[in-house]
């Protein structure tokens, strides 16, 4: 069967940088807890007038650069992410419109911090059918303005960045792959448990609530409007679900850990992508990490992780690549490739 591979990878972050202490202006935090429990030291946050699909826009530009591809090869374009323009339509349509790309599919992945290994998995499914040849998957977020940027969200609003991924995919030459050292997609693996969908989410407004109180003024007194997370149950199983999901990558292609040349994990928090390598005894230099830099942009950590790490001569040609991502949802996922 055909398989697919990354093409290019280009990001995008908003100008405007915040450290740890510049939120201190907002809320009673400090430097010391956010760095010791976290690892983030700043963050970037979007302009006024930025938007997701804003960022996306650049990113995916970017991605269209590196990968030498042109827009009128695009056959399919994919957007993760949990902080869309509108409520609808999907926020895709928008950045498709800005990217001047009309008729070919737009489709929104709305699984939160897994929703770019999910996007990656469904534009490999394409390609390995030969349904589309050149799909573009960007993972999104402006999460500055959705949050409680007051003490009373502290424990959220410091986690979240702005920023923007993207990747564009096309086929391997089937005359290529058996010789397992060509750039490929190898496999991906998703998962989810819906039990767990309010241990991180947003309460309102929704169509849940009967009409008189889809815009409730009490919700919004409440903050239900705003992310909320029960930050330990989330480290918890983000801490079981991420090492699960790399060995089920593993077990699948009869890969060992040590085979694996670099893991790019989801960036939630350092403490969790540090107990996950010590668990399954990942050495620490294999391990690359941005948190401290752009803190949790969610769809767009992994992206922009790859862009990074290839910038930094981290990630080269021929290379093995494991990631893994956990979070809302609750979604987890896994994919391993050959850069
Ligand atoms: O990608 C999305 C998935 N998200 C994650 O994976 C996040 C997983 N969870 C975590 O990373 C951690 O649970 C957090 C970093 C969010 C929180 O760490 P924690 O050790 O679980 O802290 P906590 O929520 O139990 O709070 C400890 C204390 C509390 O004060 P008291 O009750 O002990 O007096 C909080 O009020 O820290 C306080 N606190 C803060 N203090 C200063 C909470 N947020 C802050 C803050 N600054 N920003």
């Amino acid at each position: 069967m055909m398989r697919s591979r990354f093409l290019g990878v280009g990001m995008y972050v908003p100008e405007k940088v915040w450290s740890n202490d510049d939120l201190r202006s907002m809320m009673d935090t400090s430097d010391e807890w956010i760095q010791q429990r976290t690892g983030i030291k700043q963050r970037h946050w979007a302009a006024a007038n930025q938007t997701t699909s804003d960022l996306a826009l650049i990113a995916a530009e970017n991605a269209l650069k590196k990968s030498g591809v042109k827009k009128s090869e695009i056959d399919l374009l994919i957007l993760a992410t949990l902080s869309p323009d509108h409520e609808f339509p999907g926020s895709a349509c928008f950045l498709q419109a800005k990217l001047g790309m009309p008729g070919i599919p737009a489709l929104d992945i709305r699984q939160q911090c897994s929703g770019f290994i999910y996007s990656v998995s469904i534009a490999d499914q394409f390609i390995r059918t030969g349904m589309y040849k050149k799909v573009l998957v960007v993972g999104a977020e402006v999460h500055s303005r959705g949050l409680d940027r007051t003490t009373r969200g502290r424990d959220v609003a410091v986690l979240f960045g702005d920023g923007a991924g993207a990747v564009v995919m096309g086929p391997v030459p089937s005359s290529e792959v058996s010789k397992g050292t060509q750039s490929q997609i190898l496999s991906t693996h998703l998962h989810a448990d819906g039990n767990y969908a309010k241990e991180l989410w947003i309460q309102a407004p929704g169509l849940a609530y009967p009409t008189e109180n889809r815009v409730d003024p009490g919700a919004f007194e409440r903050g239900e409007h705003f992310p909320k997370m029960n930050g330990k149950t989330v480290f918890m199983h983000a801490v079981r679900r991420m090492p699960e999901a790399i060995n089920e990558a593993l077990d699948q292609n009869g890969l060992k850990l040590d085979q694996v040349d670099l893991f790019l994990f989801h960036q939630a928090n350092l403490r969790i992508n540090e107990m996950v390598a010590k668990q399954m005894g990942i050495p620490e230099e294999k391990v690359f990490n941005t948190i401290d830099r752009f803190a949790n942009t969610t769809a767009a950590t992994i992206p922009i992780g790859m862009a990074e790490a290839e910038k930094a001569g981290k990630l080269k040609p021929g290379m093995l690549v494991a990631s893994a991502a956990f979070g809302s949802g609750f979604t987890w996922a896994s994919m391993i490739f050959r850069w």
